[in-house]
């Protein structure tokens, strides 16, 4: 059994079962970085206020470093054995600088830990989503350029409606992303990560401790775009995960964008309409049916909305009847948010990709412009 951070006043040792079931270290473990954040934060604080020495503070801090080195060169290994990362870096401070180790761990709860390392991860994760849009925005851009001046029909409920300039129809696409991204910026500048909480109802430290070591860690990390503050509200802090349900919805948008993309860019290719040709690195064939080029990776992106807004809707359900403050509950927030993330990574990594390699086929254009219904007034 791994040591636990809790359990002082326990007799029995855990169910095996149940301590596995409990675990969330196969997944927690892509908060290592910020967890460090956490403790380096925390342990100046304490320095400041004497709690720990100065020797005591550089030993739990180089320690620490140590650990965070390791994570950013991508060779931290978690113990399979810890309860959680916080745990994890718990024991390993301690396997570093012995029973001080102790002391990092004074006023402290993961509580406030998992809170703090959460929004840290989704504002470093929002700052690469906000370029990712930026790269999807900027291919639609490049084929309406290379593609100025061509018109194309028009559709209202799959009907011929009106001719349109095809700048026009792909601007549409950008505009939407630019709203996605501007709902990210003001994700960006509002989301405030908070220390000084405890378990719910603060601690003793010094506000003006805290401050210095705030600024401190700031500067040393040269981190940017990063609001760290004395928690107004301790107990909403640790109750709080509007944030995760911000992002989780913003991403829904995305999606959502994305999946109309996808569906009209698969209506687009087919032989029915034939308008679009899409790119063979991005599509599969079919043994049965060579003639075939099937769009997979657009009815993925299309298939993947179901994930994306299931799992804004499992943390919304998670939350609803939790009462103040923490509750176990929240731990399960984490797998929804992580695999959003990648997803909505994953996909407009490739749809920025795809975009540029898109082909129009101007002869099939052309014939369907030659409807006259699309010119009645
Ligand atoms: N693994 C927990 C989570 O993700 C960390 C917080 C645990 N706090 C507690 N009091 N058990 O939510």
């Amino acid at each position: 059994m791994s040591r636990k951070l809790w359990g002082a006043r326990f007799r029995k040792g855990i169910d095996k079962d149940f301590e596995e079931f409990s675990k969330s270290i196969s997944y927690d473990y892509k908060l290592a970085e910020y967890d460090i954040y956490h403790s380096l934060i925390h342990i100046k604080a304490l320095a400041e206020e004497g709690i720990v020495t100065l020797a005591e503070r550089r030993k739990l801090s180089s320690a620490l470093e140590g650990i965070l080195h390791q994570v950013k060169s991508g060779k931290f290994r978690i113990s399979a054995a810890s309860e959680d990362i916080h745990t994890d870096i718990q024991n390993k401070v301690e396997k570093k600088t012995g029973k001080i180790s102790s002391k990092l761990h004074t006023f402290r709860s993961r509580n406030e830990q998992i809170v703090f390392d959460e929004k840290f991860y989704c504002l470093r994760q929002a700052e690469e989503i906000y370029g990712l849009i930026n790269e999807v925005i900027s291919s639609l851009e490049y084929l309406s350029h290379k593609y100025e001046g061509i018109f194309v029909p028009g559709y209202t409920h799959t009907q011929r409606a009106q001719v349109l300039s095809f700048s026009d129809y792909l601007g549409t696409y950008s505009a939407m992303l630019e709203r996605d991204s501007e709902r990210i910026e003001y994700f960006l500048h509002n989301t405030v990560i908070y220390v000084k909480s405890g378990a719910l109802a603060g601690n003793p430290v010094k506000t003006s401790s805290y401050k210095k070591a705030i600024k401190i860690f700031l500067s040393k990390y040269k981190m940017k775009n990063i609001n760290i503050e004395i928690a107004p509200n301790s107990v909403d802090n640790v109750s709080n995960r509007d944030f995760l349900i911000e992002l989780l919805s913003v991403f829904s948008i995305i999606q959502m964008h994305l999946s109309r993309l996808s569906e009209d860019f698969i209506l687009y290719s087919t032989k029915e309409f034939n308008f679009f040709d899409l790119p063979e690195e991005f599509c599969t064939g079919s043994s049965l049916m060579p003639q075939k080029k099937n769009p997979d990776f657009l009815e993925l992106v299309r298939g993947y909305t179901a994930r994306i807004y299931a799992n804004l809707i499992s943390l919304l359900a998670t939350m609803k009847g939790l009462p103040l403050a923490y509750n176990r509950d929240m731990q399960l927030d984490k797998e929804p948010l992580f695999f959003s993330v990648q997803i909505i990574k994953n996909e407009l990594k490739i749809t920025a990709k795809f975009i540029k390699k898109i082909k129009l086929n101007k002869s099939a254009i052309d014939e369907a412009l030659k409807d006259e219904s699309l010119y009645a007034t």
